[in-house]
């Protein structure tokens, strides 16, 4: 038997700003739970003795640093918004676990509207 893919990935933003950077960050000196939720993260799928199945992985900014700190669940382009520990508790228990990604934390559609054709992409570049 080969060895088994992870049933989810969680991909943590984790981009920070320098202090005093007008743009918004994932992460920021201003908001210090921030700076913490990555770890808190990888501690509860630990605690919950599922760590080996869901991935987390720190990654850079995914381009929704308005509406940060976001975290990207894979698969399904899941964007959570707004996070913060208790938030990701409960995606942990209700949507890693149960099944049912928790809706109230999603990123509104107007923000995160359906994927572009990569067809329309390449077309609208000039490309072949
Ligand atoms: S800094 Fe996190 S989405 Fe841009």
């Amino acid at each position: 038997m080969g060895i088994p893919q992870p049933t989810f990935y969680i991909f943590k933003c984790e981009q920070s700003a320098p202090p005093g950077f007008p743009k918004p960050s994932c992460v920021s000196a201003n908001n210090p739970e921030s700076q913490q939720l990555f770890q808190h993260l990888a501690q509860k799928l630990m605690e919950k003795g599922i760590i080996a199945a869901v991935q987390p992985v720190r990654t850079g900014c995914l381009n929704r640093c308005q509406l940060g700190p976001v975290m990207l669940v894979e698969p399904g382009h899941y964007m959570y918004v707004g996070l913060d520990k208790e938030k990701i508790d409960r995606i942990i228990e209700e949507h890693i676990i149960g099944g049912n990604p928790v809706q109230e934390y999603l990123i509104p559609k107007e923000y995160w509207d359906e994927p572009m054709s990569i067809a329309d992409v390449i077309k609208m570049a000039g490309g072949a």
